[in-house]
């Protein structure tokens, strides 16, 4: 059995999954007091992770009828993210490994979205294409092992997920924008407002902050009233321009390698019109469940299959990393 855990965010998740990538237990803690603030508050977020991650680990190794004895490795989300929240899950992941001379392995978070795919039962096998999306990257990567993935594209400027929050906050919804915005967009039209995609960025390159101003132009000409009354159209037209944006970089990568398959992962990829969206483009597309798209340590428990270990006592030294991707000792 793998425990993994994984705190880069403001969610405090452990999970426990066997080495045949069965989830046998996911935890998340959303912590639900970043709303006010309208986004994620970096001390807020470390110091909710501290009083809330062993509480989650136990709820872990209880759901999964299992205690420590029963793990053979822990893994940990080592980076990207906010440091002083990766350091909370690290710090903790270093001590249950320690307590019983286990190895730990150190995971990238963007390869545990991606190993999210790699998940019991409707595991995947490379080579493929892949959109990883979610609240602080974009990138289109092609995936031809279980270790790792090269770059195709990536965001110039926001990544999709902070399209979403931005966007959200603009027309005065709580955070994360995401899913709230997708809710409100249920009942509006996505043709009511035509906003851009950035489709003249050439190449596989994505780009969101033209949108974002577009939105932030048109709630000022609507007028506090206006946008009351058009909220879903915008939320509606605001999500298929990001969707279509996706989809474009999506579609011209496929072009260029016929008979590729996809996925999608990371928290964005949770969004329903993408998933639908995704299905109609005549390719083979994989999208792990919601619960399994955003943020969650099974997929962190998935990637670590493939990681060299590290040995006790050699962890100890272990440090996070907030952006980029690090080799173990830092
Ligand atoms: O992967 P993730 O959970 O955390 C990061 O690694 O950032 O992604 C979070 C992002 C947030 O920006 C959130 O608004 C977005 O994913 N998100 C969604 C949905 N669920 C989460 N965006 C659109 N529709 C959703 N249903
Ligand atoms: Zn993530």
């Amino acid at each position: 059995m793998i425990l993994a855990l994984e705190t880069s965010c403001d969610d405090t998740c452990a999970a426990v999954v066997s080495d045949a990538g069965e989830v046998r237990s996911s935890i998340v803690s959303s912590q639900g007091v970043h709303d006010r603030f309208g986004g994620v508050v970096p001390e807020i977020a470390s110091r909710h992770h501290l009083e809330l991650v062993n509480a989650v680990v136990d709820d872990a190794l209880r759901e999964a009828g299992c205690d420590l004895e029963d793990v053979s490795l822990v893994a940990v989300t080592q980076g990207p993210g906010l440091v002083g929240a990766l350091l909370v899950g690290v710090a903790t992941a270093k001590g249950l490994a320690a307590s019983r001379r286990l190895p730990l392995a150190p995971v990238d978070h963007l390869q545990g979205h991606v190993a999210a795919n790699f998940l019991a039962p409707d595991a995947i096998e490379p080579p493929f294409l892949c959109l990883i999306a979610s609240g602080g990257h974009t990138l289109l990567v092609r995936v031809t092992g279980k270790r790792g993935y090269e770059v195709l594209g990536r965001t110039l400027d926001d990544a999709a997920g902070e399209a979403f929050d931005k966007g959200a906050r603009l027309l005065g919804l709580g955070y994360p924008g995401g899913p709230a915005l997708s809710r409100l967009a249920l009942a509006g039209d996505p043709a009511a407002f035509a906003f851009p995609t950035a489709a003249r960025v050439a190449g596989l390159d994505f780009s969101f902050a033209g949108l974002k101003t577009a939105l932030l132009y048109t709630v000022r000409d609507l007028g506090q009233e206006r946008t009351r009354r058009c909220a879903a159209d915008l939320a509606a037209s605001y999500e298929h321009a990001i969707v279509e944006a996706l989809i474009i970089r999506i579609e011209r990568a496929l072009a260029a390698e016929p008979g590729a398959r996809l996925a999608i992962c990371g928290g964005v990829a949770a969004n329903r019109r993408l998933r639908e969206r995704a299905q109609r483009l005549g390719v083979d597309v994989a999208v792990p469940a919601p619960e399994l798209c955003t943020d969650n340590a099974a997929m962190i428990a998935s990637a670590a299959r493939w990681v060299d270990a590290v040995p006790y006592p050699d962890y100890l030294a272990l440090d996070a990393y907030a952006t980029g991707r690090r080799s173990r000792a830092a």
